[in-house]
């Protein structure tokens, strides 16, 4: 939630030109653009020139800041900040768009998170004399900043000496961090100190770039992955400084701190179209590589699964006798489907829980409970406080992740990395079947570990799986024929998604996509739990989505699923089946029949979803709504 990115670089020596020979607000806007999909309520940047700041910032999208900046161009300059905004405090206008200018136009302060203790802060600022004009907790935590710097620049100047000057910002933040509470990130640049970006992190995402001589701040490294892939993870509660030759990191009471060196091990270009209309379509149709690479080196031609990240002593994992998954939204359904797969596989008994109710409910968790987070991005407030609760109760905790160094897997006893590559549309997709692959793996592995499966059985498993790529380019290749029918359907005002077993999470998954990328209403219902009341919402024309099971399953689940079709459409719903190939009963009870290739019953998640997403993003492209950032939403949910 905000897109944050900050630049310093260094003049090149004369009559040469280098790759240190960028201008900030390039740069930042390069950042921008590949960090809007965290937020679009507004943008702005700023830059240090002429001893002073320039500042632009436009409400909406980051288009409007570009027009803005082809009016007002910005002065040249080595360093900058930017920003994209999801609103919190204060509505989506001009004045509450960051960056906040502050300090008589000196100071310049963006920032992502929510600060909690604004009011008494305010009132104390204002008690001094200060005034503010938007309505935004971070021009508050802006002029604290601004005051303290002042204080340190002028009574304490003699003080601080001639290096003290130039690491009073640096001074000023950290004092500043000690009195917010809350989450935040804050980047500040001063007029006084060219060549200098502030920064400080508390349970807010915030990466240091490393160039040649330039260092770049992002949210997310895809906020400077056009000009370095060497990046620095950050710890809690930590200010760092950077200039065009150096980065400082320390605690907020300035004593020396150390970031984590890594590799980015993808390059700008997986953060980019591919010729795809939307991310939202280029991610679709990347899921076969996703699940893939997801699966990729975890086991050998024996089918022994090794994960490596597993740092959980396995003496443990035998002794465990609860799990519990954590995560929200599309990550949650995964892990529903995840209950389905580990419970069946591993006999444990396995809760799967919303992060954000999980801790107010007086959970029962101990050093016997394993938690298995699941966050694509790795910031997901809700989930990160859900993991810190349940390490204090004692229990062993794996994070599920898409984002190499985030802060889950960080605070994470171990972690288990998809491989699905950015996801840069704001609804999920990719990463919603790697994070499947990587819970059927963790099953298995589990499974492995406590005896509860032959090798045999996990091979055969692992081979299914591993024909899982092929067989999603297959649901993929016969995408026109439900793009049709969401073309004509774009009318619709309402939409209902059956499934039973682990069909129930993909029918929530796909009613999810519908109502964000299409603003449709739409709700997904186990099927057997329709006569106990939704059916009274079906009437004539109703579409209904219904999730088949194979008919090879077990029990009778697939009957059971086609006496609910037949239960609806009596009723006058036009129904919509997902069914495999070959499963003829579901024809003469179905408007249309989308066919999916042979798979197992626990593995059928990973081939139902697509279709539903296919139509999703078919069905609001054809209304004319931007599939990549649906209104409202953000990616990365960093505030609770
Ligand atoms: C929906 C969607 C969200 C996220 C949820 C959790 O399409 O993307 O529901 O799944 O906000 O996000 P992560 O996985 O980053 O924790």
């Amino acid at each position: 939630m905000c897109g944050i990115v900050g630049y310093v670089g260094t003049a090149p020596a004369n009559g040469t030109s280098s790759s240190r020979d960028h201008q900030a607000l390039d740069v930042l806007m390069e950042g921008l653009r590949r960090l809007e999909y965290r937020g679009y309520d507004s943008a702005g940047v700023a830059v240090v020139a002429d001893g002073g700041i320039a500042m632009r910032k436009k409400s909406g999208k980051l288009a409007n800041l570009i027009a803005e900046l082809a009016e007002n161009p910005m002065p040249d300059s080595l360093t900058g900040i930017g920003h994209t905004r999801w609103a919190t405090h204060g509505g989506p206008t001009d004045l509450n768009a960051h960056p906040h200018v502050v300090d008589g136009g000196q100071l310049a302060v963006i920032h992502n998170g929510i600060i909690e203790n604004y009011a008494p802060l305010k009132a104390d600022l204002l008690k001094q004399g200060y005034s503010f004009v938007s309505e935004t907790d971070t021009e508050v935590a802006a002029v604290l900043l601004g005051s303290i710097y002042r204080k340190l620049t002028t009574t304490a100047g003699a003080a601080l000496g001639s290096k003290g000057a130039d690491s009073a910002l640096t001074q000023a933040m950290a004092l500043t961090a000690r009195q917010l509470e809350g989450a935040f990130t804050l980047l500040a640049i001063h007029g006084e100190q060219p060549g200098v970006v502030v920064a400080a992190r508390r349970n807010s995402p915030l990466v240091v770039g490393l160039g040649d001589g330039e260092n770049f701040l992002g949210s997310d490294v895809s906020g400077f992955i056009d000009y370095t892939r060497r990046a620095v993870e950050l710890g809690q509660d930590q200010v760092v400084t950077i200039t065009g030759d150096s980065v400082d990191i320390t605690d907020f009471f300035g004593a020396p701190a150390q970031g984590k060196e890594y590799v980015v091990d993808w390059d700008a270009s997986a953060a980019e179209k591919d010729g795809y209309p939307s991310f939202m379509e280029k991610e679709i149709n990347d899921q076969p590589d996703a699940v893939a690479a997801t699966l990729l080196g975890r086991s050998d031609l024996e089918g022994k699964l090794t994960l490596d990240e597993m740092r959980i002593d396995p003496q443990v994992l035998k002794t465990i006798n609860k799990i519990i998954v954590l995560a929200c939204g599309t990550s949650a359904y995964a892990g529903q489907v995840a209950k389905y797969a580990i419970e069946h596989w591993c006999r444990i008994p396995t809760e799967v829980e919303l992060s954000h109710e999980f801790r107010y409910r007086d959970p029962i968790v101990d050093e016997n409970t394993l938690i298995v987070s699941i966050s694509q991005s790795g910031e997901t407030m809700d989930t990160l406080m859900a993991v810190r609760y349940a390490r204090e109760q004692g229990a062993k905790t794996i994070s599920i992740c898409n984002t190499n160094g985030s802060t889950i897997p960080r605070e994470s006893d171990a972690v288990l990395y998809t491989h699905a590559g950015p996801e840069i549309a704001v609804a999920s997709t990719k990463a919603f079947l790697a994070q499947i692959t990587a819970t059927y793996l963790l099953g298995l592995y589990l499974a492995q570990l406590r005896g509860n499966l032959f090798q045999g059985q996990i091979k055969d498993i692992l081979a299914d799986l591993a024909k899982t790529p092929a067989k999603i380019a297959q649901v993929l290749a016969n995408a026109a024929q439900i793009k049709d029918l969401a073309l004509s359907m774009a009318n619709t005002r309402t939409v209902l998604f059956l499934g039973r077993h682990v069909g129930y999470p993909v029918a929530l998954e796909g009613a999810l996509k519908l109502k964000e990328l299409a603003y449709i209403h739409a709700e997904g219902f186990a099927a057997g739990e329709l006569k106990h009341g939704p059916i009274a919402l079906i009437e004539e024309g109703q579409p209904v989505f219904v999730v088949v099971p194979s008919p090879r399953g077990r029990d009778s689940l697939h009957a059971k699923v086609v006496s609910n079709i037949q239960e609806v459409r009596a009723r006058g719903a036009m129904t919509i089946v997902i069914a495999e190939e070959g499963d003829e009963s579901v024809r003469e009870h179905a408007e249309h029949v989308f066919y999916i290739p042979e798979t197992t019953t626990l593995l059928a998640p990973l081939l139902t979803t697509v279709p539903l997403q296919i139509f999703a993003c078919a069905l609001a492209t054809a209304k004319g709504y931007d599939v990549d950032q649906p209104r409202n939403l953000a990616k990365s949910v960093t505030v609770e």
